[in-house]
């Protein structure tokens, strides 16, 4: 892959839309990821899982030059997917999946990305003391009522993108991780009192998806320019 500057590429997957191809997202995945969607109770999981893996598979093999089904993956130590390192680091990504979008973030550097359906519940702030340190606590609760879920939302897709990115997700105590809005009013991380120390820079974009869902993406180094795309593969 080319090692120069790109910006990170976001790709907004439309779940609805993609159901049309189906039988040909499903032929993509492995036997294991087969069974694993064969397992999901809901329709709606089920489709959303499989149509996320082979979306994954058709953007990463279209940079590589090889066959969706082709791609290999290998996990770390807390489930994060990469590829193996055979030809040199990268490209590196994350995908994310709720409600009716998959995003797949895809990058020449570490990233971390989530989306979130807006639920009701949200608004419920005692159910997500354990996510929540007293500053972003305080940000939800400054929110007028009928903003609490959206204000919830928005916290939580930062701090999930950032563990993402870290590729340690819900192993590191959310509380101890305060993220908050700097000068710029851009998120940012303000600590991180999980150890061991993180002396790495880590930039944080608030991605436009619709009224419904809030996301956000989290990548290693200053801040770049981010866009997101439509998945459109004809
Ligand atoms: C990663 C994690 C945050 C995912 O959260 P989620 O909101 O349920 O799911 P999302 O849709 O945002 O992301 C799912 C995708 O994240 C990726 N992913 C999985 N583990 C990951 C990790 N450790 N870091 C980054 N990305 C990860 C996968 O691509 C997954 O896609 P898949 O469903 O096709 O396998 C969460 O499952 C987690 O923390 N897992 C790590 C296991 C762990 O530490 N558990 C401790 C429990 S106390």
């Amino acid at each position: 892959m080319n090692a120069s500057k790109r910006m990170p590429e976001i790709w907004r997957v439309d779940v609805a839309a993609e159901i049309r191809r189906l039988p040909v997202h499903r032929g993509q995945l492995t036997y294991i990821e087969r069974s694993r969607a064969a397992r999901f109770r809901r329709d709606a999981d089920r489709e959303r899982f499989v149509i996320g893996r082979s979306t994954r598979r058709e953007l990463l093999a279209g940079r590589l030059g090889i066959d969706p089904a082709a791609l290999v993956f290998e996990e770390g130590r807390h489930g994060k997917p990469r590829l193996p390192p055979d030809g040199g680091p990268g490209p590196y990504f994350n995908s994310s999946h709720s409600g009716q979008w998959v995003l797949h973030a895809v990058a020449d550097i570490e990233v971390g990305i989530d989306v979130e359906e807006i639920r009701p519940e949200f608004a419920e702030l005692d159910d997500f003391a354990w996510v929540l340190s007293d500053a972003e606590r305080a940000f939800v609760l400054a929110a007028a009522p009928p903003q609490r879920a959206a204000a919830l939302a928005t916290v939580w897709v930062r701090k999930e993108a950032y563990v993402k990115a870290l590729g340690e997700g819900l192993s590191r105590s959310l509380p101890d991780i305060g993220i908050t809005a700097g000068a710029d009013g851009r998120p940012m991380l303000a600590f991180d009192r999980n150890p061991p120390a993180r002396e790495r820079r880590w930039s944080f974009v608030d991605l436009p998806i619709d009224a419904a869902h809030k996301a956000c993406v989290v990548h290693a180094g200053p801040a770049r320019r981010v866009i997101v795309h439509d998945y459109r593969p004809d």
